[in-house]
């Protein structure tokens, strides 16, 4: 099932380079990205009305594009402005396009109802340029329906058996259960990982065998990782009562990460992830070094997540049995496919959803 009123990320917007259309397939639709003459990003269906051509291998003329099969014109609102040879535009020759917001580095792009795309939806993610962060960019391409990657990431348990070598994840984080809550556009999982290997070894933790890890993330619409990680000497956990750190507990090493699961299609998944520590525990080689080692763990979920899919299309008819680390999972699947709902219907699957009571 593919949800169509949701932000969707479509690409970083350095890959949106001024006079240079970008193809993205979005929920198995082609979709042209392009830059105004004043930078601002257009999103139109990447089909051309008169003989279905590319609109992506199309001129940029201003704030026009122009097909280049046979010439026809189109402004940015769709409308064809010119037809080569012809003086009479046919009312119908227009290209569909779609709300677009350039937000943190990402292009955003809504596949909804109009009327329902509302910018204040859009996931609060880290901007590349944030001063508190280092970070460095990744993105991965999938063989797989974009479920089965936010289900991988709501369930971070998985880290002690498919992430063992390029994270070291020990069994710490499949035996600690998170405090799951909901939150309007997602869940929010918390814990404390208690006498653990350090992740990442670097820094000042590079000194600590074993520290206390608060580990806490907001999982929203329609699939975007929001992680925040600090790494604390042994013994932090139980001084703060198992409570959340305080903001000013000074920690060894902290980091964050902004991830989007976008579908391409009803098969495949576009995957796009940034990383890197607090600015005031790494620079830019250590920012590298985190995002290398990242690439590496999420090419161990891609592997396994393939498989996953091969499995589950083999025979779509098994369902699968759940343990209470999916609980997560449940609410979050169930908040997603509210969103193409009648939006009074919508509203009131989402108090619903709010009010259940969830732990993983
Ligand atoms: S296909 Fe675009 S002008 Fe003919
Ligand atoms: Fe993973």
């Amino acid at each position: 099932m593919l949800i169509r009123n949701c932000w969707y990320v479509a690409g970083w917007s350095y890959e949106l380079e001024a006079g240079k259309p970008l193809q993205r397939m979005l929920l198995g639709e082609p979709v042209v990205l392009w830059r105004r003459s004043d930078g601002t990003v257009v999103a139109m269906e990447d089909r051309c009305v008169h003989r279905l051509a590319p609109l992506s291998h199309g001129r940029i003329e201003g704030d026009s594009i122009r097909c280049l099969y046979h010439g026809m014109r189109f402004e940015a609102g769709g409308r064809c402005a010119e037809i080569p040879g012809q003086d009479m535009i046919p009312p119908n020759a227009c290209v569909r396009t779609y709300p677009v917001v350039e937000q943190n580095d990402w292009i955003w792009v809504w596949m909804g109802d109009i009327d329902r795309a509302d910018p204040s939806r859009v996931a609060p993610s880290k901007a590349l340029t944030d001063p508190a962060w280092v970070l460095k960019t990744g993105q991965l391409h999938y063989e797989a329906h974009y479920e089965l990657i936010n289900d991988n990431l709501l369930d971070l348990t998985h880290l002690s058996y498919v992430h063992a070598a390029s994270f070291g994840a020990d069994l710490s984080w499949s035996n600690t259960r998170a405090k799951v809550e909901a939150i309007p556009e997602g869940v929010r999982s918390s814990r404390w990982l208690v006498g653990s290997p350090p992740i990442p070894p670097l820094g000042k933790a590079a000194e600590h065998t074993t520290v206390d890890i608060w580990t806490t993330y907001d999982f929203v619409l329609p699939g975007v990782f929001l992680l925040y990680t600090a790494l604390f000497p042994a013994g932090t956990a139980a001084a703060c009562g198992g409570l959340p750190p305080s903001d000013d507990l000074p920690s060894l090493h902290s980091n964050f990460t902004s991830q989007a699961v976008t579908p391409t299609s009803g098969t495949t998944t576009t995957y796009y992830y940034s990383w890197g520590p607090a600015a005031q525990h790494g620079d830019e080689a250590m920012a590298q070094l985190m995002i290398d080692i990242a690439t590496m763990a999420f090419n161990e979920d891609k592997v396994m997540i393939e498989a996953q899919q091969r499995v589950i299309s083999a025979d779509p008819s098994r369902r699968p049995v759940p343990t209470t680390a999916d609980k997560a999972i449940t609410l979050f699947t169930r908040l997603m496919r509210a969103q193409d709902k009648d939006p009074v219907e919508r509203d009131a699957e989402t108090k619903t959803i709010a009010a259940m009571e969830i732990a993983e």
